[in-house]
């Protein structure tokens, strides 16, 4: 029996990954990330493996899919907020669930995955956090705030203790590749729930516990393809909508516009 796989070609989505990676900008993050995507087994592995067992993304390739996605909207959200420090939301998004590689394998059968012994005594968390301790050790340099900051956006990911998180977000890169992470597998389980459901309703036997609307609408239309995309720099990195410097109720001149519109650094 064949596996289901992803509907998009596995080397092209890792080529995209990698893409995405390669153009981190301090250099020995860069070596660490790279050299996880080009190891002989995680390579592999990561462009084979699912990114869940059944609820989001539980297909071959699904696992490339989903990080490339969470990638994808990283960037994003990056384009939007300044003070993101990009290069740590691109290594949040690639190693989040790169544990999987380990944490999942096909199932004896042949006909869906099942966890391995490693992913039920360890975990994708952990995997991914000692492939961090491992491997900065091996890079001549690296520094430990850095390797910290690493590890704090894959313990954090899962966003509370009761998910699985040793750590809660504490930082705005954790909270935002956990946010980017929760919305594309959302997505993919609702899709999914969709899937099954018959009517316009799901039913209640599912991880949110409710019925979900499925649609195709709100008046039972199906949706138009929609051209329509947002363009340009977003409000925190454009200067078109400041108040002006002499208007009555200015809180100042452009130069002391709100604090998130300073990059914490030029990224
Ligand atoms: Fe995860
Ligand atoms: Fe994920």
């Amino acid at each position: 029996m064949s596996l289901p796989a992803s509907r998009f070609d596995p080397d092209q989505m890792f080529a995209e990954v990698r893409a995405l990676v390669a153009t981190v900008r301090q250099p020995q993050l860069r070596e660490l990330l790279l050299g996880l995507l080009d190891d002989p087994e995680i390579g592999p592995a990561f462009r084979a493996a699912p990114a869940a067992k059944g609820i989001h993304h539980p297909f071959e390739g699904g696992l490339c899919e989903h990080t490339l996605s969470v990638l994808q909207l990283g960037w994003r959200i990056c384009d939007q907020y300044p003070q993101l420090d990009r290069d740590l939301v691109t290594a949040g998004c690639l190693l989040h669930d790169l544990g999987k590689t380990r944490e999942l394998a096909t199932a004896e059968a042949g006909d869906g995955f099942e966890y391995t012994e490693e992913g039920r005594l360890v975990g994708h968390l952990v995997i991914a956090t000692q492939w961090i301790h491992e491997r900065t050790a091996r890079i001549a340099g690296f520094p430990r705030e850095l390797q910290w900051h690493l590890v704090h956006l894959v313990a954090a990911h899962h966003g509370k203790l009761e998910y699985g998180s040793p750590k809660e977000p504490v930082t705005l890169e954790a909270m935002v590749v956990h946010a980017a992470d929760e919305l594309d597998s959302r997505v993919s389980s609702f899709g999914l729930l969709f899937e099954q459901a018959e009517g316009a309703w799901t039913d209640r036997r599912n991880i949110y516990g409710r019925r979900l609307f499925r649609g195709p609408s709100w008046n039972g239309e199906p949706i138009e393809p929609d051209v329509r995309h947002f363009e340009g720099p977003g409000i925190y990195r454009s200067t078109r909508s400041l108040r002006s410097p002499g208007s009555s109720d200015s809180p100042g001149s452009p130069d002391s516009a709100p604090n998130l519109q300073t990059p914490r650094n030029l990224r």
